[in-house]
């Protein structure tokens, strides 16, 4: 099991994997109430610095469920040198179908929404594992403003409008599916900056690194477009949230 490995370079100085700032994970850490030996399933975990620093704030106990090898090394590597390996423990598998041993208290699922084939599927992932008054928590796309050109679409990761919805419609999708939005945390222009521009000066090191490795070429074609599409499409018009959402 692996993803493409241009995401393992481009992402190799990221903690977090998503449009957060470490601030805005604490924001949403603490706005979720976590309090010590609570227990946490993060699905999607990416190189587990949620679960790791809510560990360390909060208490909390977790597991961490990512299907790159590298990733769960770094999340393992992050709990030792925040001194919380005997809260968290990370497990390299498929999320797709993993359902806890024992029910948590927060059941997450952030950037990775594909794992249920959207929020809705990723909400009913996260339930199989949720205490009944558990929370849900999972961190997705929307459409901060609808492009009207397909240059535009493309440019925000889409093929088509319908690939995102709007946050309107987000929590429309999720309250008619049966869950209370209990609150939210949300990227902004500074905190995608983080995590989208940090990108290229990856991709520009192992480029100039590694001159003769086979990916070198796609890398480089993406260095080229991608700060021109950011600036001109997905830093305009799409928007990230973190939900956290509650089963009625
Ligand atoms: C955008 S990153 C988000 C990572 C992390 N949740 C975060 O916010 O920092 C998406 C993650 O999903 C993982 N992933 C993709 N498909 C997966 C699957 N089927 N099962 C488990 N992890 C998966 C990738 O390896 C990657 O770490």
């Amino acid at each position: 099991m692996a993803i493409p490995r241009r995401f393992t370079i481009a992402e190799s100085s990221h903690r977090i994997l998503d449009p957060f700032t470490p601030a805005k994970l604490a924001d949403l850490g603490n706005a979720l109430h976590l309090r010590p030996a609570m227990s946490m399933l993060d699905l999607a975990c990416g190189k587990g610095e949620a679960l790791c620093q809510w560990a360390k704030a909060h208490g909390i106990r977790g597991t961490g469920v990512d299907i790159n090898q590298p990733f769960v090394d770094a999340a393992n590597a992050r709990s030792h040198e925040l001194g919380v390996s005997d809260q968290v423990t990370f497990v390299h598998s498929d999320a797709s179908e993993y359902v806890s041993d024992e029910p948590v208290d927060v059941a997450s699922c952030m950037g990775a929404t594909w794992i249920g084939d959207g929020p809705v599927g990723t909400l009913d992932l996260l339930a199989r594992s949720l205490k009944p008054s558990g929370l849900a928590v999972i961190g997705d796309c929307y459409w901060r403003e609808v492009p009207t050109t397909q240059e535009a679409i493309e440019g925000s990761f889409a093929r088509s409008v319908e690939d995102f919805p709007t946050l309107w419609g987000l929590i429309e999708t999720v309250q008619q599916a049966g869950w209370d939005v209990v609150e939210m945390v949300h990227a902004d222009e500074h905190s995608w900056d983080r995590y989208v521009a940090a990108q290229w000066l990856n991709l520009r090191r192992f480029i100039d690194e590694n001159p003769d490795d086979e990916i070198v070429p796609e890398l480089r074609a993406e260095l080229d477009i991608a700060p021109g599409q950011y600036v001109r499409h997905q830093r305009r018009y799409l928007g990230w949230g973190a939900f956290a959402l509650m089963k009625r």
